[in-house]
């Protein structure tokens, strides 16, 4: 109890939507008449305000007139690093284009390729930003970001040097993935292997030296890189102890989210092909499904992803926005979790969920994600009444307040 002797700033008269997966299994972990106390960027007491302790009274409080608060949001998958656009891309589909045949014709991500290689670090930096501040106006306070459109070891390095100075000038925190194998670049076509031994391999060390790269990620799809392929890459990542993620089962069923559950990966992520046994696969394995319905809306996508074996195999699913040029240019998670709930028919705790806990564990993260004691003080103060108000609204931000460890 020692540390609750001086407490910094007291919230009360709100609504914790704690989101702790307790035995009591109150909805969402919900707490009325909640207070919670913070000390520095740590939440030092959550509870009832009636039961809030005596040595947590003298603190700076607010009332919040009944607001809700749930913990801060997390971005578990994004793209958002990145030059250019692909406005033109949009317009191709919409005459009848599909996006493989848009990527196998050199489009696609090697089209944003030629951007980024173009673009300096300030460049990239300076493009993210807007995006960046969509998502904290949301309520983000934890981002994850990928490499991968550099599929040189320059470019690469680079896009992770800009990813990791987003924290710098922004109140959020950044967790980077090195994402080498997410496309064959025209200079290596038809010779993936060599790509991966003389570009990737050689750029996940260097990612490593420079300390640019908290996870390996990879993209398992008959026109980018296969199950086997994908497999030497999770083996440089073991060898230098970083944990895997996969972009597996996107669209079509090739195994990897099996073989990421293999190599104990954080997570596997799209998933719309993938089967039951790749699912009790996971659940064996502790890795989080993550499910980006922002990409399935904007291919069309027809196949959901398998929510209910999820469901059953107790296999945590966790939403992005994965903000990416090509296949979800979507810079909102509010709108990411309405999609979770009309598209995969998530149930809106399911989707807060989400967005919160399961977004931690798919970064590995065991310090957020909850409004408990001794996590951090990463919280969203909204103006609704009941959490289900998050996911029901389309386009409509209620954020009242952010709280980044602590500080607003
Ligand atoms: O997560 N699936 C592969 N990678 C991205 C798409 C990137 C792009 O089209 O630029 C994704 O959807
Ligand atoms: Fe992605």
């Amino acid at each position: 109890m020692n540390t609750l002797l001086s407490v910094d700033q007291v919230l009360r008269g709100c609504r914790a939507a704690t989101m702790t997966a307790g035995a009591d299994g109150a909805a969402y972990g919900l707490i009325d008449d909640a207070a919670i106390a913070i000390k520095g960027d740590k939440i030092a007491w959550v509870g009832r305000s009636t039961h809030l302790p005596e040595d947590c009274q003298a603190a700076p409080s607010r009332d919040l007139n009944g607001r809700l608060v749930t913990p801060a949001l997390i971005d578990c998958h994004s793209h958002i690093v990145f030059a250019g656009n692909r406005a033109a891309e949009f317009e191709l589909r919409l005459k009848g284009a599909n996006y493989e045949e848009i990527a196998r014709a050199g489009g696609g991500i090697l089209s944003t390729v030629k951007a980024t290689r173009a673009a300096n670090e300030d460049d990239l930096l300076a493009a993210a930003l807007p995006r960046v501040d969509a998502l904290i106006a949301e309520g983000v306070t934890t981002l994850e970001v990928k490499s991968g459109y550099g599929l040189d070891q320059e470019t690469e390095l680079r896009m992770l040097r800009a990813a990791r100075r987003l924290a710098d000038v922004r109140p959020i925190s950044i967790r980077t993935s090195f994402l080498g194998a997410h496309a064959i670049p025209p200079d290596f076509s038809d010779r993936a292997d060599d790509y991966i031994d003389n570009i990737c391999l050689p750029a996940i060390d260097a990612a490593v030296a420079e300390g640019l790269a908290d996870a390996v990620d990879g993209f398992c799809e008959s026109f980018a890189f296969s199950p086997v392929q994908i497999e030497r890459v999770f083996k440089r990542a073991v060898m230098l102890g970083l944990p895997v993620k996969l972009h597996a089962e996107q669209l079509s069923h090739l195994g990897g989210a099996a073989l990421a559950a293999r190599y104990s990966a954080l997570s596997a992520d799209h998933l719309e092909y993938l089967n039951e046994a790749g699912v009790a696969a996971m659940a064996e394995a502790g890795t989080v499904a993550v499910l980006l319905p922002g990409a399935y809306y904007t291919l069309r996508e027809t196949q959901r992803p398998p929510v209910a074996h999820c469901r059953t195999y107790r296999v945590p699913m966790a939403l992005a926005s994965d903000c990416n040029p090509g296949s979800s240019p979507l810079t909102s998670l509010l709108l990411t979790m309405n999609m979770g709930c009309t598209l995969f028919r998530l149930t809106p705790e399911e989707a807060l969920a989400g967005v919160t806990r399961h977004a931690a564990r798919a970064l590995g993260l065991t310090d957020r994600g909850m409004i408990m004691s001794g996590l951090r003080a990463d919280l969203a103060i909204w103006d609704v009444e009941h959490p289900a108000e998050l996911s029901y609204r389309i386009g409509f931000n209620t954020l009242h307040q952010r709280l980044f460890g602590g500080v607003s």
